[in-house]
């Protein structure tokens, strides 16, 4: 491949030969919904993490609305939610008909600044929402005492949250639940897809029904059953979020080689913070004796040093620029994720301006991810190792 020719995704879907004819066991034996291979992925998941209960669904958006569903959220009520994160997280709480309470972030880390939610907790709040960005946990300590003192719930979005430990502990495991994302930039990916996990035990039992159509029996379990002419009863107004065995089946396989696709990724992220650490204007993602990163995404900040209201939009602007030179020598990327005070919905429905958050508004402004993913070359690390300290 010539210099000019190449082409860098910011993400490149890496899948094995047995990963991908697995996924003709559900379509040979006829069993194509949450059946065993479904199970086999919940299982290893489970192990994998160390969570006691783990229920594959559709995405991770659809798992965090049966979580919320499941733990009794309800018009009126109010849930903190970090300010910058990708919108399903505070859409999920819409949708149940609550409030968002947008957090600020610590802008070297992007994730919920922990300093800061106290002062949101009115009698309306339930749950904290803390978001495991990029592959970083949150801070989790703070987090649990503060839902204790207040009595919250705490349901983790750990879409980017494969292969990230807090203090030893893989995230997912903290707070009531925790959800996890199999979308394609997902490093575990079913193409779409989620993991509910948790270790409570009736919460998992009504999640499960939530997930089918409020029903107390799988189908499975009716299948294999001796009574044919039982049909489950129903004791909720459930919602059918359950995943395919062929999704199951991929995810299943991938699992088999966990523990190398977060090494293999955490080998890629190190070998760019070395490369880029003399490199004043781009601060690499956060690291710290408390945090196993699972590097879902490698987001950088771009000139924050002196970053403020009055310059943000030049920052802006050069941080646009900088990625359209990228893209020209075919390097994707793309900003981190979106501060969700400055989309339509929220900004609308909330009258909310920019400084009301500021260091989402400053990291929905000059964050950058560059491309990471396991499955990349050697010559494609260099590549863009090469062009972003030359540009
Ligand atoms: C932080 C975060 N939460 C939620 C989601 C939604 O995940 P899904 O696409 O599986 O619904 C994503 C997806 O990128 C995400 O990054």
């Amino acid at each position: 491949m010539s210099e000019n020719t190449k082409s860098i995704p910011i993400t490149r879907t890496s899948l094995l030969p047995n990963e991908i004819e697995s996924v003709l066991e559900p379509l040979e034996s006829g069993w194509l919904v949450q059946g065993p291979q479904v199970k086999s992925f919940e299982d290893k998941w489970g192990a994998f993490t160390g969570s006691s209960f783990n229920l594959a669904v559709t995405s991770c958006t659809t798992g965090m609305h049966l979580a919320l569903a499941g733990l009794g959220l309800k018009p009126g009520d109010e849930v903190i939610v970090p300010a910058f994160t990708w919108i399903s997280t505070a859409n999920v709480v819409e949708h149940l008909g609550a409030k968002p309470v947008f957090c600020d972030i610590n802008l070297s880390t992007f994730n919920i600044d922990v300093s800061l939610i106290d002062n949101l907790i009115t009698q309306r709040t339930v749950g904290i929402m803390p978001v495991h960005l990029f592959g970083l946990a949150a801070d989790m300590d703070p987090i649990m005492r503060i839902a204790k003192k207040h009595q919250l719930w705490v349901l983790e979005d750990a879409a980017c949250g494969f292969g990230a430990t807090y203090k030893g502990q893989h995230v997912g495991c903290f707070g009531d639940a925790g959800v996890f994302s199999f979308h394609p930039r997902k490093a575990i990916t079913t193409g779409e897809g989620g993991m509910v996990t948790t270790a409570n035990e009736s919460l998992s039992i009504k999640i499960k029904q939530l997930r089918d159509h409020g029903a107390v029996l799988s189908d499975l379990q009716r299948h294999l059953g001796p009574k044919p002419y039982l049909l489950a009863d129903h004791i909720h107004a459930g919602y059918n979020q359950r995943m395919t065995d062929i999704q199951g089946a991929l995810g299943n396989t991938q699992m088999d080689r966990a523990a190398n696709i977060i090494s293999e990724r955490k080998c890629i992220a190190t070998r760019f913070d070395d490369a880029f650490s003399r490199l004043d204007w781009l601060t690499t993602p956060f690291t710290g004796d408390k945090y196993g990163h699972g590097y879902q995404s490698y987001p950088c900040l771009f000139q924050s040093d002196d970053i403020s209201l009055a310059n943000i939009s030049e920052i802006n602007h050069a941080r646009n620029n900088w990625m359209e030179s990228l893209q020209k020598r075919g390097i994707s990327t793309r900003p981190a994720t979106h501060a969700l005070h400055m989309l339509s919905f929220y900004k609308n429905k909330y009258t909310l301006r920019p400084e009301d958050y500021p260091n989402a508004y400053f990291a929905n402004h000059c964050s950058i991810s560059l491309p990471l993913f396991h499955g990349m070359t050697e010559e494609e690390q260099i590549y863009v190792i090469n062009n972003v300290v030359e540009i």
